[in-house]
């Protein structure tokens, strides 16, 4: 029973000692170190002795015992090993304590100590001989009470913490006649150590390179010394290594081969598990140029658009003030009227008046035609009221106005959004070199249209509104070609105005009645003149007042009166015409009107009520008699026969007198 279990026990350890003669670990990814401590195998196979928790020890040895010495001799057996470590710190300028190879009687180390003791002694034990340690530490903390030299330094330890022998680390170059190149074991670079011990000769010899440099000729440290007496017959091999108190480092095995009577394996370097990125992380492309340059383009790009939005908010800013809640309906959005007019292009401009320049658009979601007029307008005041009357305006609707949609209001600006009239404005047809004219059915019926639409202005509604500003270039045409009488109301805009100037006279040159001249009052009776006035532009095909070779003035009125007097008022007609009997009829009758309705006393005038009447032949033309005295004091025209001037073109421009222009814009100019 006994003999058996010798047998056994025999057995054992003879496997022992032949199966485990010599080891390699490329990695320690699947091996079966023995670990304590705080000493663990990360995942890519890299034994991590310590990490940053503060006086800790750890501890990886082979899990089996190795017969070191012939047991029949009690002779140490020569050995050799090879291992890569690295030492890292999170903060390279304090560097913890070091790590160790060990040659070991038994696990666990008790009573060992962390910090200078490397995990292997401690203050009683140390420097025993009953130790049985061998130990080769890999010191980077300069422990001055151990009798260190530095604290970048190998050394052979032999029973105690106070090496045998120690070097300052480095290597021999082979390359350079073996001058000694400096290590620092801190770099968190991986280095080889070779230990070799040659049971023969007894010595031991260290030698240390960077992993990129072949074992060196000259090792770092010799010692000659038997390991008989220090080893026992079975040992355990691993390392150890310890964090101080207050300082830590974390230490890595890498690679580590070992042999017994023979030379250790020559470790792998291509297999080297990756050591972790551990203190301040190295620049990286990334980080010093790719996140820069994104950086900068993001902040281009949030400032692009940023400036972008408040341009663009700029640009579709409004004025809206606390009493055009009321009017919502009525008040479009600027960015609205912008898309619809294409950005208030060239291309899409209508016409230009005294009261702004006009852009044809179309709403952008529910693609209604527009027009709209932009009035640039300077003063706040008043414009409550202004507005109020717009917007009622705005309520009005017979068949012969223009309807007025909305508003919208900028700072120093004004837009009225009108129905767009596809025919354009009935100037263009009569005067210039229209490329159609209107034969006189369509001009009676256009005629017809704003009387009856002015008299709706007059009297047809809870209020009289007076128009200020009768004249073809105000008449639109729709697609019917009724004509509509358009920009009603807004002659007051100048009302409003602060310029003391312009709040007199205000409307057209040339359909301006006598009156207003005087009294700057508008009037329905002024409107009267002035559509008496129109009457006769659009029967005779010219403009109110024209100017002869002599640079004299000729206004219409008299012209035709002229006419009248000598019992020739057709001559005064459109020679386009024709001369049909009922085309004469009518075109007398207008002309006669005209003259009436142009009157110089107010109240000789007709009212449109009556001039509606007339027109519709429901009511007789007045008596005549009264017009001789109306121009008795006027100097007598001259017969636009003797013009040998081209008529101003509808551009006016070249005319000395702005005959289109309004009053107000003359005398803003200075009177030009
Ligand atoms: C390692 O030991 C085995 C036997 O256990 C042997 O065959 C092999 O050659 C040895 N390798 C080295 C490098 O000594
Ligand atoms: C590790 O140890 C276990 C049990 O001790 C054993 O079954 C396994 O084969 C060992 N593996 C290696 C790689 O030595
Ligand atoms: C170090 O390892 C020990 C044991 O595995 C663990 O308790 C401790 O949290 C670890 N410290 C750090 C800082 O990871
Ligand atoms: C151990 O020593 C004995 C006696 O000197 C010798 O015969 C034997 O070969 C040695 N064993 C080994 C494994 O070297
Ligand atoms: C003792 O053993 C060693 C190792 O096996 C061997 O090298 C040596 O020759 C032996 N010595 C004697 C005196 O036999
Ligand atoms: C430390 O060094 C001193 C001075 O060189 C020496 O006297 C002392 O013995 C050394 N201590 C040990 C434990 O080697
Ligand atoms: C190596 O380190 C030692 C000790 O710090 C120093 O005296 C020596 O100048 C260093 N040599 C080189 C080449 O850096
Ligand atoms: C080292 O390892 C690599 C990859 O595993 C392999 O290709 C190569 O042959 C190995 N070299 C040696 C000398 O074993």
């Amino acid at each position: 029973m006994l003999s058996t279990v010798m047998l056994t026990l025999f057995l054992v350890s003879n496997l022992e000692s032949s199966a485990e003669l010599n080891f390699t670990y490329n990695g320690f990814r699947s091996s079966n170190l023995s670990l304590d401590g705080v000493a663990k195998i990360a995942r890519n196979g890299l034994l991590e002795l310590t990490n940053k928790t503060k006086g800790r020890i750890g501890h990886a040895f082979h899990p089996a015992r190795i017969n070191f010495k012939n047991s029949s001799n009690g002779t140490a057996f020569s050995f050799s090993t090879s291992f890569v470590f690295a030492i890292l710190s999170d903060v390279p300028a304090l560097k913890g304590h070091g790590m160790a190879f060990v040659i070991a009687p038994n696990l666990g180390f008790r009573g060992s100590v962390a910090g200078e003791y490397l995990g292997l002694f401690n203050p009683i034990n140390d420097g025993k001989s009953t130790n049985h340690i061998f130990a080769i530490e890999i010191d980077t903390y300069y422990a001055p009470a151990f009798n260190d030299t530095n604290g970048n330094h190998v050394g052979i330890d032999i029973n105690s913490i106070y090496s045998d022998v120690t070097s300052f680390a480095g290597y021999y170059d082979d390359n350079n006649n073996g001058a000694f190149r400096n290590l620092s074991l801190f770099s968190g670079k991986a280095m080889q150590i070779w230990l070799e011990y040659d049971g023969s000769n007894k010595k031991i010899h260290v030698t240390l390179a960077p992993i990129k440099v072949a074992k060196p000729k000259i090792p770092l440290l010799s010692l000659a010394r038997d390991l008989s007496p220090i080893l026992d017959e079975f040992m355990y091999v691993g390392f150890s290594a310890a964090t101080g108190p207050w300082l830590t480092s974390h230490h890595y095995v890498l690679e580590w081969s070992f042999s017994i009577s023979g030379q250790a394996q020559e470790l792998n370097i291509s297999q080297l598990p990756r050591l972790p990125h551990i203190g301040p992380k190295k620049r990286s492309m990334v980080l010093t140029i790719v996140l820069p340059v994104i950086s900068i383009l993001m902040f281009v790009l949030v400032f692009t658009s940023l400036a972008f939005l408040i341009r663009r908010k700029r640009k579709f800013a409004e004025v809206v003030e606390d009493w055009e809640r009321e009017y919502g309906p009525q008040r479009f959005k600027y960015k609205d009227l912008y898309v619809a007019t294409k950005g208030f292009k060239d291309t899409e401009l209508l016409g230009s008046g005294g009261f702004g320049r006009v852009y044809r658009g179309t709403l952008p979601n529910s693609k209604i035609e527009i027009a709209v007029k932009r009035v640039s307008h300077e003063s706040r005041q008043g414009m409550k009221e202004f507005i109020a009357e717009i917007i009622s305006m705005g309520r009005l609707r017979h068949r012969n106005l223009v309807s007025l949609l909305g508003y919208c209001r900028r700072k120093g600006e004004l837009l009225l959004v009108y129905d767009y009239m596809p025919n354009g404005s009935l100037d263009r047809y009569i005067h210039g070199q229209p490329k159609v004219t209107l034969d006189w059915n369509q001009r009676f019926q256009v005629l017809n249209g704003v009387a009856l639409g002015l008299f709706y202005l007059h009297e047809g509604w809870e209020q009289v509104v007076i128009h200020r500003d009768i004249k073809a270039s105000n008449v639109l045409l729709d697609a019917e070609f009724n004509g509509r009488l358009g920009d009603f109301g807004l002659a007051r805009l100048y009302d409003h105005g602060t310029d003391p100037q312009t709040t007199h006279v205000v409307g057209t040159l040339g359909y301006l009645s006598p009156e207003q001249y005087r009294t700057a009052k508008a009037t329905p009776s002024s409107d009267v003149f002035s559509f008496g006035v129109f009457l006769l532009e659009v029967a005779c095909g010219r403009r109110p007042i024209e100017v002869n070779v002599d640079n004299e003035q000729i206004t219409l009125v008299e012209w035709v009166f002229a006419c009248w007097q000598k019992g020739q008022i057709l001559k005064a007609a459109d020679p386009n015409l024709g001369s049909s009997k009922d085309v004469a009829e009518d075109v007398d009758l207008v002309l006669k009107l005209g003259l009436l309705c142009s009157h110089s006393e107010p109240t000789a005038r007709p009212s449109m009520r009556q001039v509606v009447q007339i027109l519709e032949r429901g009511a007789p033309l007045p008596d005549m008699s009264s017009l001789g005295l109306s121009f008795t004091n006027r100097m007598f025209a001259q017969g636009f026969e003797d013009i040998t001037m081209p008529y101003p073109s509808s551009s006016n421009s070249g005319s000395k007198l702005t005959q289109s222009s309004t009053v107000s814009d003359i005398l803003l100019s200075g009177g030009r």
